[in-house]
């Protein structure tokens, strides 16, 4: 239940997530504290989500969904109360934020104003991104599904994130895709999580062939024309540049 010690707990969050900001906003390098708790809309809606999400867990009606309503309003970013936040989230700017109910943020976490932790259709269960430490998240960023962000991944301005990201990389554009894993540029096969192996269209090309070569003899045999072979093509057309970076 609700006590001291949870106000302990809150308390000592919101130092962190003030903290957070003055260690990664270069704007309050220079601010006090008491200036960052006061103006820094990123600090309210953590806030306000710290109190929501603890109200949720306590299976209180109502209060929870009431106070992340009022923190959207006054601060443009949507928290769900039921979302799991870690400490040191530090949410810039923050117009236009929305965390969905089944997101988890991991520690140290860095995202801009229009970054969405969101869903992809009308799914029920875990439905939305589970960030992991140190990861940062560029302004207007969509990661959409039960997805992976792997600890100290950067996600580009503006990408379009449906699949899991490696740790360490650096995934941008729309559809997402890395363009530095570890520092250096993705190369060879091995290294393209997204155009994975279609391990179907690989059989029906081999049957094709096959088809193809058997239709060949047998219209030889006959003296006959042969009709032209049929083409297997990809189910899902890739678009965007390899991310193989070949
Ligand atoms: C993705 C990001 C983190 C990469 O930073 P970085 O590690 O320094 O990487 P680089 O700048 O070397 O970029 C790596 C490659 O991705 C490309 N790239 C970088 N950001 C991109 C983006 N948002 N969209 C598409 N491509 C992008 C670069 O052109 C480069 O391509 P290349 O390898 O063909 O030259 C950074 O560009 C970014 O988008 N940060 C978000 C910042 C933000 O939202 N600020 C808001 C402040 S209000």
């Amino acid at each position: 239940m609700l006590g001291l010690g949870t106000l302990r707990r809150v308390a000592g969050e919101l130092r962190r997530d003030v903290r957070a900001a003055h260690e990664r906003d270069p704007a309050a390098k220079t601010v006090s504290s008491i200036e960052v708790l006061a103006n820094w809309p990123g600090v309210h809606a953590l806030l306000s989500h710290r109190v929501a999400h603890t109200l949720e867990a306590a299976g209180i009606p109502l209060a929870p969904r009431a106070l992340a309503y009022v923190s959207r309003s006054l601060t443009g970013i949507e928290i769900h109360p039921a979302a799991r936040i870690g400490d040191g989230l530090f949410i810039d700017h923050g117009m236009g934020v929305v965390i969905g109910e089944t997101a988890e943020v991991g520690e140290n976490v860095t995202m801009y104003q229009g970054v969405t932790l969101g869903g992809t259709g009308f799914a029920t269960g875990k439905r939305h991104p589970t960030v992991e430490d140190n990861v940062t998240i560029g302004s207007g960023a969509k990661l959409l599904g039960p997805i992976t962000i792997g600890h100290g991944a950067k996600i580009g301005a503006n990408a379009v994130v449906i699949h899991d990201v490696p740790p360490n990389s650096t995934v941008v554009g729309n559809p997402g895709h890395p363009v530095r894993v570890d520092g250096r540029r993705p190369e060879g096969p091995d290294a393209d999580w997204v155009h994975l192996p279609d391990p179907i269209a690989d059989a029906l090309k081999q049957l094709s062939r096959r088809i193809g070569e058997l239709e060949r003899e047998l219209a030889a045999a006959r003296g006959e024309e042969r009709d032209a072979e049929a083409e297997v093509v990809p189910l899902r057309p890739v678009r965007g540049p390899n991310p193989a970076g070949g």
